[in-house]
């Protein structure tokens, strides 16, 4: 098999699970350069691959690589994606695709443009208990599906934020709790349920996080197009990461997740899905152990040239329900799809108008 020449933008904290990725499928890549603006970081990533490194993401544009996985901070994603696709590489970003709906658009229509592949790293899609779940919702083992619920408990300390120039904040972050921790809870419910959206309503708070602008708070009704109504919760001010918990109730019966562990109720009985991992998981344990089965399917629809699982356009979808929160809290009102997104000057204002409101009450 061909192996396919791989550079990794940013190797920062979550480069680690693709250190771990590289060495399992050294079969399928061969890592050609480690980039980071961080000299330092850049080598020592490099060094452990006996690979190249440079600071300068251009450079490696001329170098002949076919796969480039952007671990970037969330706002330098359509940039360094369009260059890199326009250059004629494949390109598997980190989440959120984008921090702008008009972003994510540019992105899926260069991809369109050039033919290379576009994906989204939503790695909690790919264990055993999501797609067990996954099947037999589809199967329809619990009817239709009526409700759903997710919550998100978890503590980002001050020194989470500390320490980098972009966390925290709506120009380069994009937003809080929701952009970067419960995301990947509102993808695997979008997911689950196979539906697009009708309507979104919610509400974000900064209620303990006064060092920073964007929410520490929010909770939302998202109306799905097959009726199902979801709710959901997400908070990053709680004084430790508690497992996150989405449930799905039919007809029939009822399942969900409590973090990655599946469970299922089917006429008064209850079974759980465990997932089997090869090692443990080589980060913090709410990031999963699931990048490398991601990244290999994404060498796979590069090998075969098959279509993307999580592409530009799902990217975008499960964006779409984080970006019609905000929308929707700083209008207080219910959004309805498609909407045009705004300037994140104006949902910062909200935010801090909020806490200002509620401070003098
Ligand atoms: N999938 C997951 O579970 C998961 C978990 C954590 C982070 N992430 C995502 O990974 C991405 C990175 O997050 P992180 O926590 O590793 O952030 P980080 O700040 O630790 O790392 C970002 C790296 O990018 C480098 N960088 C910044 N600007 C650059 C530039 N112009 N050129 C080259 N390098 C540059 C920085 O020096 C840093 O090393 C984000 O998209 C984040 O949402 C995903």
């Amino acid at each position: 098999m061909k192996k396919l020449k791989a550079a990794i933008v940013g190797c920062g904290r979550i480069s680690a699970c693709y250190e771990d990725a590289f060495h399992r499928l050294s079969d399928y890549v061969e890592l050609t350069y480690a980039v980071d603006k961080d000299p330092q970081k850049a080598k020592t990533f490099a060094d452990k691959f006996h690979c190249s490194w440079t600071t300068n993401f251009l450079e490696i544009l001329e170098k002949q690589i076919d796969v480039v996985h952007l671990c970037l901070p969330h706002y330098l994603h359509p940039t360094m994606a369009i260059a890199a696709m326009e250059a004629g590489i494949h390109v598997l970003t980190e989440k959120p695709i984008a921090i702008t709906l008009q972003d994510a658009d540019r992105m899926i229509a260069v991809q369109a443009k050039t033919g290379v592949k576009l994906g989204v790293i939503f790695q909690t899609r790919y264990t055993k208990s999501v797609e067990k779940l996954k099947e037999m919702i589809c199967r329809g083992d619990f009817g239709k599906i009526l409700t759903a619920r997710s919550s998100l408990t978890w503590n980002r300390p001050r020194d989470y934020y500390a320490g980098n120039d972009w966390k925290g904040t709506w120009e380069k972050e994009g937003g809080g709790v929701l952009i970067d921790q419960a995301i990947h809870s509102i993808d695997r419910v979008r997911y689950l349920l196979g539906s697009d959206v009708e309507w979104i309503q919610g509400s974000i708070h900064n209620y303990y996080h006064d060092f920073v602008r964007v929410e520490d708070c929010a909770d939302a009704a998202v109306m799905f197009q097959n009726g199902c109504l979801y709710n959901l919760y997400a908070c990053n001010l709680y004084a430790a990461d508690s497992p996150i918990t989405i449930e799905l109730l039919g007809e029939k019966g009822r399942c969900g997740l409590i973090q990655d562990m599946g469970f299922y109720e089917l006429d008064g009985c209850y079974t759980e899905i465990r997932n089997t991992y090869e090692t443990t998981s080589v980060g913090p344990d709410y990031w999963g152990s699931s990048h490398h089965l991601q990244i290999r399917d994404f060498y796979e629809s590069i090998l075969h040239d098959t279509a993307v699982s999580v592409d530009g356009t799902e990217g975008r979808k499960t964006l779409e329900i984080v970006k019609g929160i905000y929308l929707s809290s700083m209008k207080n009102q219910r959004v309805y799809l498609p909407f045009e997104d705004v300037a994140y000057a104006d949902l910062g204002q909200a935010v801090k108008n909020s806490i200002t409101e509620k401070d003098k009450q």
